[in-house]
């Protein structure tokens, strides 16, 4: 697809892997409205010109400032990025209800919700597209974060049948997988990490090339071995 000219709403683009995706995207030509949460973040994105929707997607009023932030105005592409994940052990504590609540919010509820509720003025369009930003940890498991990798295996799972159903339609469905990216999200984590940048130029090529799937980096090793026996990627995964 030809990005330039089209509108964007992209979530969580105050930040990370966002943030270098609405760079990038606005150097393609494309027009963006992104969201965050944290003021000082909102201010920096919007000393660099975006318009920015404050809206804290982890619950229903979230998408409801999004929907009015936008108003009347239609959008060509729809990229779900906002996403939170925290480790988590049963042998060590329990669950906090709440913070699940809010990644099950995050993760899942709002990119259904917004591809819900912005389904007709992408329909309207002459060609869209849904982006979800997953994770490679969709395709298998680590054992460190349950929960967040059954919100990003669900929200592949969503991404394949809503692409099947939109098959035809001017709407293009793509997964985004990242690997691990040097983020806020994995400051803590050691090892080695793709760029912001990079994974979000990997991203923006497979929009550019109306792919079904961004498997980035290492996600595409990862994907290799999925394809030929599922329980070794799963046990490779099981023990991080
Ligand atoms: N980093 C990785 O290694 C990695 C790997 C695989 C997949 N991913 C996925 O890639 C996406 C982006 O991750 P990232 O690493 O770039 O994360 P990040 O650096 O933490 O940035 C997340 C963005 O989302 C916003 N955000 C966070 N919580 C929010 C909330 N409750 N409501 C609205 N916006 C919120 C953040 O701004 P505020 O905090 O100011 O709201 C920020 O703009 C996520 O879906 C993540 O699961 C990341």
């Amino acid at each position: 697809m030809k990005l330039q000219g089209k509108t964007i709403l992209l979530t969580g683009g105050t930040d990370g892997i966002g943030l270098r995706l609405a760079r990038q995207l606005r150097d393609k030509g494309a027009s963006l409205i992104v969201t965050g949460r944290t003021p000082a973040r909102i201010e920096a994105a919007r000393a660099e010109g975006f318009e920015v929707i404050p809206a804290d997607l982890a619950g229903p009023a979230g998408i409801e400032a999004v929907l009015a932030g936008l108003g009347e105005r239609s959008i060509d592409i729809l990229v779900n990025n906002a996403g939170m994940g925290a480790d988590h052990d049963f042998r060590i504590a329990p669950p906090v209800a709440e913070d699940d609540e809010r990644t099950l919010w995050l993760n899942l509820h709002a990119p259904i919700r917004l591809i819900g509720a912005l389904m007709p003025t992408l329909r309207a369009r002459p060609e869209a597209m849904i982006v979800n930003v997953t994770s490679g940890l969709a395709i298998a498991p680590s054992a460190g974060a349950p929960l967040y990798c059954a919100t990003k295996a669900a929200l592949r799972s969503y991404t394949q049948g809503l692409r099947a159903q939109l098959k035809g339609t001017g709407i293009h469905v793509l997964e985004a997988l990242p690997p691990v990216v040097d983020t806020q999200m994995t400051a803590a984590m050691g090892g080695s990490k793709l760029t912001p940048e990079a994974c979000a130029r990997q991203i923006i090529a497979a929009m550019e090339g109306s792919k079904n799937e961004a498997n980035v980096g290492m996600v595409k090793f990862l994907r290799a071995v999925y394809s030929i026996s599922p329980a070794l990627a799963r046990s490779i995964m099981l023990r991080f």
